[in-house]
């Protein structure tokens, strides 16, 4: 299982030591938040730029924000090597959007809410690099895992087989060691984890723990 630490826990006043206590894993998860498409408000591409001095993880960045496509050269430029938009927020402008960011030269990723449909996610997933299910509503970490994400993750998992496509499934919200097993089970292949990880004294142990579920 590849882990990518939610940076939304991350203590941004100490950058480095946090960016260090977490280098063992292969990719770190940003939740960019505008305070419109979700009540927060966190950070933007300023600081995937700041951690890229520090890191030369897999950098994925997930927007959480109503207008995505304007700052997608920015997050390029700052260092992402993925960027994730919700469907939610773009609607017909989903195929735009997919293209403009693969035109940039990185992955693109396609988020859904718990509360929209897997399906919807159809027309869209030839063309991804990556699904990222949240198993939580978007907005802050800590929350309790949502079960009903299990079904969409075992309908990725069994639509990219009969298709013969190779997008990663990634998991956002609730992640600890039993629902990690139950969405690697499911056929997860990516799973953000924000308070499991940063809520340890041992945050490489954590990492490794989730790694081997
Ligand atoms: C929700 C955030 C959280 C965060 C993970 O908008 O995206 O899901 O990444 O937080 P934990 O792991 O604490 O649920
Ligand atoms: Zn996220």
């Amino acid at each position: 299982m590849i882990v990518a630490p939610s940076f939304l826990t991350a203590d941004l006043s100490q950058l480095e030591s946090e960016i260090l206590s977490i280098s063992s894993a292969k990719w770190l998860h940003f939740d960019v938040m505008d305070g419109q498409f979700v009540p927060n408000k966190t950070y933007d591409y300023q600081l995937v730029s700041e951690v890229k001095k520090y890191s030369n993880q897999f950098f994925d960045c997930h927007l959480m924000v109503d207008n995505p496509l304007s700052d997608i050269y920015r997050y390029v430029k700052a260092g992402a090597n993925s960027i994730t938009v919700h469907l939610e927020a773009l609607g017909l402008a989903t195929k735009v959007a997919i293209e403009s960011i693969k035109n940039l030269g990185i992955k693109v990723g396609l988020s859904i809410k718990p509360m929209t449909k897997v399906e919807e996610l159809i027309p869209y997933l030839n063309d991804i690099d990556l699904v990222l299910i949240m198993s939580v509503e978007p907005g802050k970490g800590g929350q309790k895992f949502m079960e009903d994400a299990l079904d969409k993750i075992s309908f990725l998992n069994q639509y990219r087989k009969e298709h013969n496509l190779n997008y990663l499934i990634e998991v956002d919200g609730g992640i600890n060691l039993s629902t990690g097993k139950l969405v690697s089970l499911a056929g997860a292949d990516v799973v953000v984890a924000g308070s499991f990880i940063f809520n340890r004294s041992n945050r490489q142990e954590a990492i490794s723990e989730l790694e081997n579920v």
